[in-house]
């Protein structure tokens, strides 16, 4: 098991398949993009799966994420679902994506074994797409999802970063675009991991403020009177249901008492959390021959150590110095 300290269990592995991306979303990345990771930094694919199949056949991992950067953008994507979709347990496994690109690979990712897929849209302007993710390729992201519930990779669920001056008054229009399409939709609030180091607490948009914004034209209720569990969404059902919106306030109000992740970069780094300052370097150990078991070890450790929470909310607060596309969503 991946336990720590303070009891906590880490279950769901997220892993970044690449740093790369296709766009330049402003609360990501800078416009001219970033200097990427060297291909022989990268995990190969037999890296990945293995460090996988550790994780789910002796740590307890149930729950595989892929990320990115763009994880669409790896050429070895297809294959590996299907690798760990044939691995004892089978691990429930997801993609989070921008969706360009997903309207050719959703039916092969559906048939390697992927479960899921969430798919990131901010916007439903797109004019508000281009300023926010510096690329006019709204449609394709559309076009994704569309082929991502056709394919059944579902439920599709959707993310959305509200960002103020830009589409901070978007919310209840995409709620009702998501319920009219069949999609889950979710809010994140933006968290300082841009690469700029732009973000201002004072200048965005909370939780308090979605809510507010949404219940001019929705009634909602919350879900499960509070409970929560490990899910960072807090749920909340619409117009009486079935439909829900869920938002994720990781900064207004976090839940790393029951966080249950672990992080694994696309260069082989576990990260405790996204806003860990530490990392263990498991390609080190995988290429120096180290064994399943002293892999395992080094993992376990690494997740010992696992910090209480993300400190925020600490005056002396460090934001990481890999932005989110390098650490995996
Ligand atoms: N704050 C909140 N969410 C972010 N994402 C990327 N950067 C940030 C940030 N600074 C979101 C993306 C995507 C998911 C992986 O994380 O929009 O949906
Ligand atoms: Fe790419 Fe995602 Fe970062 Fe946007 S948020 S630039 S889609 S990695």
């Amino acid at each position: 098991m991946l336990i720590d300290t303070y009891g906590r269990v880490a279950t769901d592995l997220r892993v970044s398949l690449t740093d790369r991306c296709n766009l330049r979303c402003t609360y990501c990345m800078p416009e001219e993009g970033l200097r990427w990771l060297a291909k022989p930094d990268l995990l190969t694919d037999d890296e990945i799966v293995r460090l996988i199949r550790i994780a789910v056949t002796e740590l307890g991992v149930t729950e595989v994420r892929f990320t990115g950067g763009e994880p669409l953008l790896r050429p070895g994507l297809v294959g590996i679902v299907e690798r760990c979709a044939a691995l004892e347990p089978r691990p429930r496994m997801s993609l989070t994506t921008n969706g360009i690109g997903l309207k050719r690979t959703a039916t092969a990712l559906k048939a390697a074994g992927l479960d899921r897929v969430n798919v990131s849209l901010d916007t439903l302007r797109p004019d508000v797409f281009k300023t926010l993710t510096r690329r006019d390729r709204h449609q394709d992201v559309l076009d994704g999802m569309a082929a991502a519930r056709e394919a059944g990779l579902t439920p599709v669920k959707v993310n959305a970063v509200l960002m103020p001056g830009l589409n901070e008054d978007e919310a209840p229009d995409l709620l009702a675009w998501a319920i009219e399409q069949g999609y889950e939709l979710r809010f994140i609030e933006q968290m300082p991991l841009d690469a700029q180091h732009g973000w201002k607490r004072d200048g965005m948009i909370t939780a308090g403020d979605i809510l507010e914004s949404l219940r001019t034209r929705f009634d909602l209720a919350p879900e499960g009177a509070g409970e929560r569990g490990s899910a960072p969404a807090e749920r909340w059902t619409v117009d009486g249901g079935p439909h829900t919106v869920g938002v994720i306030a990781s900064v207004t109000r976090p839940f790393c008492r029951a966080c249950d992740r672990t992080r694994l970069t696309a260069d082989g780094q576990v990260r405790t959390c996204l806003f860990a300052t530490e990392e263990t370097d498991l390609r080190a150990a995988l290429r120096s021959d180290a064994g399943d078991e002293a892999v395992a070890e080094l993992w376990r450790k690494a997740m010992w150590g696992k910090k209480a929470g993300s400190g925020l909310d600490d005056p002396g607060f460090l934001q990481p110095d890999r932005p989110m596309s390098a650490i995996g969503g």
